[in-house]
């Protein structure tokens, strides 16, 4: 079966998309001391037994961002990545507060990683997401979003991520309020670590348009129907999913059984310098290991053109 190009990625956070070279190269630039003897000895860490082991190791990592140009070059290597992909439009997400206890603030965060998407390969468009962490307190996302909104950076939605077990979305209701009256977009991890609860309250409290994951929906049928019946699209990650042990394999992957129920399902990255690969090969790793029909690659590939935050006329090209 030929593969469908994946023409729109909708679900990267742009540090995991720092792979083990760039960091060692940027410590070097940096002068900042890892605490890792080798590359081998970095790449041995990579076996995540959950999601707040990866989350560790992931901030960990981003001790080598320091400056604006950092974020301008971990981007550009991204977007290069995202090109060979296929991906003709990009919705990236960037964690701005987890950058601040190392005194790099939000306009350096921001700065950076605009001037690295403003570089974006010839016919990519791009959309950038900065995402609140759920186990920070609400005031900081408050603080966040002033600086966010202050950057004069163009944004195109906030989401919610970070670890999800213990942390419901209901907390950040006014901080994602403040946003929609700013004219952005709102998307939400829910539902990959996190009960079917959460996705529900992602929904009806946060207002998000689209969910992030929401594997974990599928533990509610009265929640399925909603979202089958509304379209809600979710924002897959099948390698992240196996990688940090939400599902035993991919083989067992919820995936068909989420098309089957008619939900609006695409497949994505997540963190690929992370979880084994881009979107690329997450949509090749699907294909072959759930034995997708023509028929269902078709309707990921589309689930994705129609859940981007793009206007009619971009959306018929990419269609
Ligand atoms: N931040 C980066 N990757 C994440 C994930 N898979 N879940 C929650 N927060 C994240
Ligand atoms: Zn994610």
């Amino acid at each position: 079966m030929t593969a469908t190009p994946p023409a729109v990625e909708l679900h990267v956070h742009v540090e995991g998309t720092l792979e083990p070279e760039l960091i060692m190269a940027l410590a070097e630039r940096n002068r900042v001391e890892l605490p890792y003897a080798d590359l081998d000895d970095l790449r041995a860490r990579y076996a995540f037994t959950d999601l707040s082991h990866f989350l560790d190791l992931y901030y960990a990592n981003m001790a080598v961002l320091r400056e604006a140009e950092d974020f301008a070059t971990m981007t550009r290597a991204y977007l290069e990545r995202a090109a060979r992909a296929g991906v003709r439009h990009v919705e990236l997400f960037v964690d701005p507060q987890a950058h601040l206890a190392r005194g790099v603030g939000v306009p350096v965060v921001l700065e950076g990683v605009s001037a690295g998407l403003a570089d974006a390969p010839a016919g990519m468009t791009t959309g950038l997401i900065p995402c609140f962490l759920r186990d920070r307190p609400a005031e900081e996302a408050d603080e966040v979003l002033d600086a966010l909104l202050a950057s004069g950076v163009p944004l195109l939605g906030v989401g919610l991520d970070s670890a999800e077990a213990g942390n419901p979305p209901g907390r950040f209701a006014d901080v994602f309020a403040r946003a929609r009256a700013a004219g952005l977009r709102l998307v939400a991890h829910a539902g990959e670590e996190g009960p079917a609860a959460y996705v529900r309250e992602a929904l009806d409290v946060l207002g998000v348009e689209r969910v992030d994951h929401g594997i974990r929906a599928l533990e509610d049928q009265a929640l399925v129907t909603r979202l089958a019946e509304e379209a809600v699209p979710l924002t897959v990650c099948p390698l992240s999913n196996v990688r940090l042990r939400a599902v035993r394999t991919l083989a067992a992957h919820p995936l068909p059984l989420m098309l089957g129920a008619g939900l609006a399902v695409s497949v994505h990255s997540d963190d690929p310098a992370y979880f084994g690969g881009y979107v690329d090969d997450n949509h090749r790793a699907v294909m072959e290991a759930l034995h997708l029909t023509r028929a269902q690659v078709h309707t990921l590939a589309s689930n994705a053109v129609e859940a981007a935050f793009v206007d009619d006329t971009r959306r018929a090209e990419l269609r």
